[in-house]
């Protein structure tokens, strides 16, 4: 009889409010400066992955999507080596532990949103695939251990170990032991926010976030200023505006650090555009609602990609989502076709 073992985690997407972008490191993804997100709930935009393990099986395999990808890149390696030497040393100190390290994968993982078109799903992929492999292997090691094994794989994935708000601190060892993410609030925290996610294109993105990284730090004068100056004061800010539940505060830097990474990406040579012209336009509405408002409603937030991320306050979700309605949903193919789709997950 073949023995075989299971697992199988969901994994949730985050999106950063501080943007990580940057690395001193490459090949252990180790950050230029430290980030901050808010991971969406497990109902929505999520990565599904199940893990198995057999002396029958011949190679490791990931299936992702339904389709056999390759696990030949050295993100993907770094975390198995990472992962089998954890359980490794668990099967020395436990001679009555079944010898899984030596035995193949196989990944079987499932996005239920476009994949890499700029909506975390690098995040939530190797979060799921290192969870499932952690909990398939026993492995006795807290988030904040699990996040620096998923950090390897992609950066952002760090935060997706913990639901909330959270920080991934950029550390300061060449070996990365203390690169990793912590929470800064829990779920239940601050219920009220909610996001909203315009899907601009669901295209792949055309700047991968690693090469672009690369050209940003390589080229960009505004870099520096970016990683020594303005992230290490917002990081404090944001930490303190979420632990006082002060949106006006937090949709402020929000916004502002969205700009910020944008203005880098643009600083780069040759330069690297991810927001597109309905992205500006979506910009441009929330600034004038906020304004109409006398107060910050809400707040666009954008990744490498053109699709925009609105936090906003519970109580407010008839004006945020009637004004992008109002703005969009005059726009042939608005939901499901062409236009800007809009989702609204839960949170927490
Ligand atoms: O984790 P990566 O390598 O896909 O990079 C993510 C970069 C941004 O999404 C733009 C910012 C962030 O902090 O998530």
């Amino acid at each position: 009889m073949t023995i075989q073992y299971f697992s199988s985690v969901t994994a949730p997407v985050n999106i950063a409010t501080l943007k990580y972008w940057g690395k001193r490191d490459s090949s252990l993804n180790l950050p230029t400066n430290s980030s901050i997100s808010v991971t969406l709930s497990q109902d929505d935009l999520k990565t599904t992955t199940t893990v198995a393990t057999s002396s029958s099986f011949s190679t490791d395999q990931l299936y992702l999507n339904g389709k056999l990808e390759s696990l030949a890149s050295q993100r993907s390696q770094s975390c198995l080596e990472e992962l089998r030497k954890y359980r490794k040393q668990l099967e020395e100190n436990d001679p009555s532990a079944p010898k899984l390290s030596q035995w193949p994968l196989r990944i079987v993982s499932v996005n239920n949103f476009p994949t890499a078109a700029g909506l975390a799903s690098s995040a939530a992929g190797y979060a799921a695939m290192v969870y499932a492999i952690a909990q398939l292997y026993e492995l006795p090691l807290d988030r904040s251990e699990l996040s620096k094994i998923a950090r390897q794989g992609s950066g952002s994935a760090c935060r997706s170990l913990y639901g909330g708000f959270v920080a991934w601190e950029m550390g300061t060892e060449i070996n990365g032991d203390d690169s990793k993410a912590v929470q800064i609030a829990d779920v239940s925290h601050w219920p009220g926010i909610k996001a909203a996610i315009l899907v601009v294109s669901a295209e792949k993105k055309e700047v991968p976030s690693t090469g672009g990284m690369q050209l940003t730090v390589k080229t960009s004068d505004l870099f520096d200023y970016r990683i020594k100056k303005v992230v290490p004061e917002r990081f404090e800010k944001m930490s303190k505006a979420i632990l006082a539940k002060d949106f006006e505060t937090f949709a402020e830097l929000t916004m502002k650090d969205s700009n910020s990474f944008h203005a880098v990406c643009l600083d780069s040579y040759p330069p690297i555009f991810y927001m597109n012209d309905t992205s500006k336009r979506i910009v441009k509405i929330i600034n004038e609602l906020n304004k109409s408002q006398g107060r910050n409603v809400a707040a666009y937030t954008f990744d490498a990609g053109p699709n925009a991320v609105i936090y906003y306050e519970e109580k407010d979700e008839r004006l945020v989502l009637g004004v992008i309605h109002e703005f969009f949903g005059t726009l042939q193919g608005w939901e499901k076709k062409k236009g800007v789709e809009y989702v609204v997950p839960k949170l927490f």
